[in-house]
């Protein structure tokens, strides 16, 4: 848990009811003790979103999520847990302590002082952009060449209202003018990239100019719903408009400021959010109008980076909320370099990306819009469709093409056989990794040796690549005990058995009676949380039964495991449990789930131990040899004795 200031999260919480924030964006209905309605985190048709008001929590029995109203903000819009916080303690009005900054605190007063000052430029920042945003759009309306340009795209009055879209006006200082007349704070209007100061001797008027003169103005919202900077696209000057310098280059952004950094923000993430969420996927686009676009023909799911390449910063973002992340970048040599970058990217993070191919020279406004008279291009949308449909992990189709290159000479193969070990090298996923060599060697002839001996030519080599190229290795030697205690690793999904155990546990009234059944029947020196080879379960057990949580407020209220590393898993079974009126198991499904835990711990447990008895074997120390036996037989024993109290059971 991160250093949150005593009871913050509490009185937030205390303020803020889960029923209210949910009903935003779920209708609910009362029925019985809690509100159910559609799930918001998958499609479905009857509900089985469930939200319980007492305990503060919410439930869905279709997809599995669950959790507090810290983990639905974030899940909602794709926050992070001190952001999600921020979200309800601003939307209660509570403020924020002086020393926050999101993860860390500070004692030191004048720390505290100068965050504070810090968070209220920020506020003001976004206070500004908003002013900005509505003159930009007020000036689109009396602007007769900018909506005669975005018709011309297509953009119609539903997509300009949807983006915000607006103009800034054939002038050099209609905006500084505008803010000075109402005392707007000038020097923060500088810093953001709106305005910037005339040189002395020009000096008259508000002594400012505009950034965005004669352009269609994208404002550019965050998740949060605040504006946080604009990109502006040049318009064509008609015959008696005077020059005011905007012949520059097509798009400006807003500059790098606290509230708008490149590098982690998306256009559009707000409008799509829910398109996201509903699709599982998401496709990322170069252009403003690609993006808008897009959304116009159907494609909700859509965002575009704002003249950046695709950062971490940006897969991070996406990858809370949804699944998929598609590439759909412009079918030019650039957008084909860009692609390859992005995953890159993705594979640093541990993400396979998607990519769909755009035809050669196009982009997908292009493809949807005719381009002047902003005609919908019949049959537009359908051959959007496909290619988005059509798209693959990038990854693949890079193998296929380095496997073709390698075929042609054998410097090109050494070459083909590196570029694509450095890639794969970057895999998490053990299981994927292992496909995707298994597919190159395969396209290209290279043995499979050859191939290994490139993926360990490199010094830093990732722990599952290394496993992969070497076949999985003999975990090395220790005591058996402590690694009997520690695993270092589990399976990546919870275990039947386990989720029926950990249910019932804590839907809280029978844990006692779990735990005494538990208790007697573990091996020596086996807490009941070794009962769970599902290591975020283990952790979240280990954690209740080990006194910092209090087990009677646990009862009452499960909400109160609030954490921001709280596995997914874990939490959808922990809320499920809390959100039910009935207990989840029937009393011999728990007594069999249980048995199946511990036939399981015994059987690790001997295994641990007939390991050690190998090694003590090898380095012929015959006196641990002798103690490991008798304990092995002891086992051996105690496993029978069970397996008939198993059997029985
Ligand atoms: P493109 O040059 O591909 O143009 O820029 P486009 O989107 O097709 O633009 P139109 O159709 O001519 O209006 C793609 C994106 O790259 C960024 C912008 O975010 C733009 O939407 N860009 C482009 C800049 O930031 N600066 C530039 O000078 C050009
Ligand atoms: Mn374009």
């Amino acid at each position: 848990m991160s250093k949150l200031p005593p009871d913050f999260l509490r009185k937030v919480k205390d303020a803020v009811n889960i029923v209210d924030i949910i009903g935003e964006h779920v209708v609910l209905r009362k029925s019985g003790a809690s509100h159910t309605g559609l799930c918001p985190f998958h499609s479905e048709r009857t509900p089985s979103f469930n939200v319980n008001e007492q305990k503060q929590l919410y439930h869905c029995y279709g997809c599995k999520k669950g959790g507090d109203l810290v983990s639905f903000v974030q899940e909602m819009h794709g926050l992070s847990f001190v952001e999600a916080i921020e979200e309800l303690a601003e939307r209660a009005r509570i403020p924020l302590p002086g020393e926050w900054s999101g993860a860390q605190s500070s004692d030191d007063p004048k720390v505290a002082a100068a965050r504070a000052a810090a968070r209220e430029k920020l506020e003001t920042s976004y206070r500004l952009n908003m002013f900005s945003l509505v003159y930009f759009q007020q000036q689109l309306g009396v602007t007769e060449h900018a909506k005669k340009y975005l018709a011309g795209r297509g953009v119609d009055a539903a997509l300009i209202k949807n983006f915000y879209i607006g103009a800034a006006p054939v002038s050099w200082d209609a905006l500084a003018a505008h803010m000075s007349a109402r005392k707007a704070p000038m020097e923060l209007a500088v810093e953001l990239g709106l305005i910037r100061p005339s040189q002395k001797n020009l000096k008259q008027g508000s002594g400012y100019f505009d950034i965005f003169r004669n352009r269609v103005i994208f404002p550019i919202i965050d998740n949060r719903r605040k504006v946080v900077g604009f990109g502006g696209r040049t318009l064509p000057l008609e015959k008696g408009m005077p020059d005011v310098g905007s012949d520059g280059p097509p798009y400006l952004n807003s500059s790098d400021t606290p509230v708008f950094k490149k590098q982690k923000i998306l256009f559009g993430l707000f409008q799509a959010q829910k398109h996201i969420r509903a699709a599982d996927s998401v496709i990322i686009v170069e252009g403003y109008f690609d993006a808008i676009a897009l959304a116009g023909s159907g494609f909700g799911n859509v965002v575009a980076t704002c003249g950046t390449a695709l950062t971490p910063d940006h897969l991070q973002i996406l990858r809370r909320l949804c699944s998929k992340v598609i590439i759909l970048f412009d079918g030019d040599r650039a957008g084909v370099e860009a692609t390859e970058r992005a995953m890159v990217t993705g594979l640093g993070q541990g993400m396979v990306v998607y990519g769909a191919s755009m035809p050669e020279g196009l982009d997908p406004d292009e493809i949807l819009f005719e381009q002047g008279s902003g005609a919908v291009i019949a049959g537009g949308r359908e051959r959007m469709t496909t290619i988005v449909e059509s798209a693959r992990p990038i990854i693949d189709d890079r193998i296929s093409e380095a496997a073709a290159e390698a075929a042609r000479s054998p410097e090109e193969k050494s070459q083909a056989i590196r570029r694509v070990a450095a890639w794969l090298r970057q895999f998490k996923d053990p299981l994927g990794l292992e496909l995707r060599m298994e597919s190159f060697c395969k396209l290209s002839g290279v043995s499979r040796q050859l191939f290994n001996r490139a993926m360990n030519e490199d010094g830093g080599i990732q722990q599952a690549a290394r496993q992969a190229a070497q076949g999985a290795p003999n975990p090395p030697p220790g005591p058996p005990k402590s690694t009997a205690n520690k695993p270092q690793s589990g399976p990546a999904r919870i275990s039947k058995r386990e989720r029926i155990v950990l249910g019932a546990f804590a839907f809280g009234s029978r844990f006692k009676t779990i735990l005494d059944l538990s208790g007697g029947n573990l091996p020596p020196k086996m807490t009941f949380s070794d009962l769970f080879d599902y290591l975020p379960a283990r952790e979240f057990v280990c954690r209740l039964v080990n006194s910092d949580v209090d087990m009677a407020r646990f009862k009452t209220n499960p909400a109160d495991f609030s954490d921001e590393a709280l596995d997914a898993q874990v939490r959808s079974i922990i809320t499920e449990a809390a959100v039910s009126e009935t207990p989840p198991y029937g009393d011999s499904d728990v007594q069999l789930a249980l048995n199946r835990c511990l036939a399981r711990v015994w059987a690790r447990f001997s295994q641990e131990i007939k390991k050690g008895l190998a090694q003590a074997e090898a380095n012929k120390d015959a006196a641990l040899q002798a103690v490991l036996m008798k304990e092995y037989l002891d086992v051996q024993r105690k496993m029978k004795e069970f397996n008939e109290f198993y059997d029985e059971g």
